[in-house]
């Protein structure tokens, strides 16, 4: 099999398209990282994506090269929430951010957004799409989740209770969807060379005084067999084939793409 998955520049192509053409999907954090990935991905493979992130610019220019929708729209803000689309197909909830921190020095506030962010969001976009998914008879969550959804690290007190509530969500709506024709899933990635991992080791080398080459071999991978970091187009993959024809029998699931860490 060979693999298609998409450039940024690059339209999706005819041959790929035949797959998810006609469903309708809406990706959020779409602009940056994993999320635009997803987008990209999904249009190439012939949805119509919706592209939900709270940076104008960026949501802009993903829509336009996967030829779907811009929706600029602070995840924090229930009301925003409400004027997104809900006639959705495949619901990708990925936007997500971190703040480090030890428990005992962490902002409440900043908890606080996370979880709005990373659990409310999902939980609200749930809601209001799965109507449709189920009057269609078909529909596709997933929900990126992180290997923090199912281990901890130390001073990640808001991101791991998120990423573990969404782990819990999913297969909620996993069991009430399957009735439906609705699969729900995690995707479980390691570290994914991201601005928001670029970030965490400029903010792990400050914590523990260290250069940034050792927060990575000795940091962020040293509980990972694979002594890489993942690639957005990877996630991205395993999120189509979530997608895709060959799925429907794996609902309520977790995927780690996390190189070996939850092995050990
Ligand atoms: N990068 C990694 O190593 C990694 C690993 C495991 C899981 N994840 C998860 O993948 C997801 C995407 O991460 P990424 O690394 O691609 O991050 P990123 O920072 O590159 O992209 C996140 C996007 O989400 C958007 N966003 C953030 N808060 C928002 C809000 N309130 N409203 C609307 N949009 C908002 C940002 O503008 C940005 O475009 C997150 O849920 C993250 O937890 C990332």
């Amino acid at each position: 099999m060979t693999n298609t998955f998409p450039t940024p520049d690059q339209r999706p192509s005819p041959a790929a398209a035949a797959e998810l053409s006609g469903r309708t999907a809406l990706v959020t954090g779409g602009g940056s990282g994993i999320g635009r990935a997803c987008a990209l991905a999904l249009a190439q493979a012939g949805a119509f994506v919706h592209v939900v992130d709270r940076d104008a610019d960026s949501a802009k220019a993903v829509a336009e090269i996967a030829g779907g929708q811009a929706q600029v729209a602070d995840l924090a803000d229930p009301g925003a929430i409400g004027l997104l689309p809900t006639e959705i197909d495949i619901l990708v909830n990925n936007a997500g951010l971190q703040h480090v921190a030890p428990l005992t020095e962490f902002p409440p506030d900043r908890f606080e957004l996370i979880q709005k962010v990373m659990v409310t969001a999902p939980f609200l976009l749930m809601q209001r799409t799965l109507p449709h998914m189920y009057a269609r008879g078909w529909g596709r969550v997933v929900n990126v989740s992180s290997v923090h959804g199912l281990r901890a690290s130390a001073f990640k007190s808001a991101y791991v209770t998120a990423k573990h509530a969404l782990e819990g969500l999913s297969k909620v709506a996993a069991i009430e969807g399957a009735p439906h024709g609705v699969t729900s899933n995690c995707v479980n990635p390691g570290y994914v060379r991201t601005p928001l991992v670029e970030g965490q080791i400029r903010d792990q080398a400050a914590a523990h005084g260290i250069s940034e080459g050792d927060v990575l071999s000795n940091v962020l991978l040293a509980r990972s067999p694979v002594k890489r970091l993942l690639e957005a187009d990877e996630v991205a993959a395993a999120v189509l084939w979530l997608c895709g024809p060959h799925s429907g029998y794996l609902t309520g699931a977790s995927l780690p793409l996390d190189g070996g860490w939850t092995a050990g």
